[in-house]
């Protein structure tokens, strides 16, 4: 039996979590898999109920459980709480820390079916495959914060990007292994022409890629990357990033592949993965099943591949989810004229459809 540990949270949450749970379940029953399945309560949903926004029995059942799948958290009812309650900072952030959480893999692919719902050109998106690499628990997200009244008025307000060599070290070598199971190619994004955690960080993966002589390696300024993306995607393979550069260039990166909604994402690095759609709650969706769930669902292929070692069922759920894009069916995100459009819980039933028939 696998114990997952699912975490709806806020805003789409739970619609789409409930999918990829459904999809999970499917696919445990045509593989003779027994899932079990605790929800837990996180973010807003959390502090709302129980006043906390990651209360000490989430951080329980994730201990206990063999993996989690996250929704999403944050939406603008908790915005102006302190620093520390709210969802973000106060759950989403602690939790990926609490867990040894230190990389973060998003892929982007193309898939054929949804070569021209991307705002790019065919030409520019079709075939491309990138991974983004993006460091977890270091950065400007966990560096020292402050705000300081100033004497006459206003305040000095502090965010600082910190890096050691051992957080720097062991992002590298997973960049480096995962293009070992692609195609070779690393590309370090930082901005080494001014930030000295930069010059260090470019430093280091260029030690480490000595180890690596297989695998190629380059190093691009971040404003020059954010550009390529767009120019050239085709170009990276898997790219390797600070924390918050990493947030937004997988952002980016989205769209290519025509939606942050097809954005899925694996934490690993500890004990415990977890998995969860790039995007957040998109708060004017919830309740109305509009979100596309194939980011949390393949989430779930994630947490399937990494953390309980099942390849051929996370290749199944890719290729149902192939299967039905092939077929025309689209989310409100991805929607062409003469396709058909369905809505969170209808996606969640083709894609079931698929693995019960055998794709
Ligand atoms: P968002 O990712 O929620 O939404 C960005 C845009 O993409 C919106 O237009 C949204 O409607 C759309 N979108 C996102 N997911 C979609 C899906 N599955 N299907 C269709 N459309 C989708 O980002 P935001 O609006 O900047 O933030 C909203 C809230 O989510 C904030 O509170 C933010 O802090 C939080 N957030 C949480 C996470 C997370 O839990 N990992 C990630 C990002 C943002
Ligand atoms: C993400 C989100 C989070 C992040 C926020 C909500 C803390 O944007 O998972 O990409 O920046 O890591
Ligand atoms: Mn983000």
């Amino acid at each position: 039996m696998y114990k997952i540990g699912v975490l709806p949270g806020d805003g789409i949450g739970p619609e789409i979590t409930v999918q990829a749970v459904r999809v999970l379940e499917a696919v445990g029953r045509r593989y003779g898999r027994d899932f079990k399945f605790t929800e837990g309560l996180i973010g807003g949903a959390a502090y709302d109920a129980v006043g906390h926004p990651l209360p000490p029995e989430t951080l329980d059942l994730c201990h206990n459980s063999d993996a989690i799948l996250l929704g999403a958290v944050g939406g603008s009812k908790w915005d102006d709480l302190p620093s520390h309650l709210r969802p973000e900072v106060g759950a989403l952030l602690p939790l990926r820390k609490e867990l040894g959480l230190y990389a973060n893999l998003r892929p982007t692919r193309v898939f054929p079916a949804l070569i021209n719902a991307s705002t790019l050109k065919p030409e520019v998106v079709s075939g491309l495959d990138i991974l983004v690499v993006r460091e977890l628990t270091g950065g400007l997200y966990f560096g020292k914060k402050s705000k300081e009244p100033l004497a006459g008025g206003g305040y000095r307000v502090i965010d600082t990007l910190e890096y050691t060599t051992p957080e720097i070290e062991r992002i590298a070598h997973l960049a480096f292994q995962m293009a070992r199971k692609r195609r070779n190619k690393v590309t370090s994004v930082d901005k080494a022409n001014v930030l000295e955690s930069s010059r260090y960080w470019r430093e280091v993966v260029t030690a480490i890629g000595t180890e690596y002589p297989d695998v190629e390696l380059d190093h691009y300024y971040v404003d020059n990357c954010a550009m390529q993306l767009v120019k050239n995607p085709r170009q990276f393979d898997v790219l390797v990033t600070e924390n918050m550069f990493g947030d937004i260039l997988s952002d980016q990166a989205s769209m290519l592949s025509g939606s942050l909604g097809m954005l899925a994402s694996a934490s690993i690095g500890g004990e415990i993965g977890l998995y969860e759609p790039s995007h957040g709650s998109a708060p004017k969706y919830t309740g109305m099943q509009r979100a596309n769930p194939i980011a949390t669902i393949l989430s779930g292929a994630m947490l399937l591949r990494f953390s309980l070692n099942l390849e051929e069922e996370a290749d199944c759920i890719e290729r149902a989810i192939t299967k039905v894009l092939d077929l025309g069916y689209r989310t409100a995100d991805l929607m062409e004229e003469g396709k058909e459009l369905v809505n969170t819980i209808q996606m969640g039933d083709r894609i079931i459809e698929q693995i019960e028939s055998g794709v």
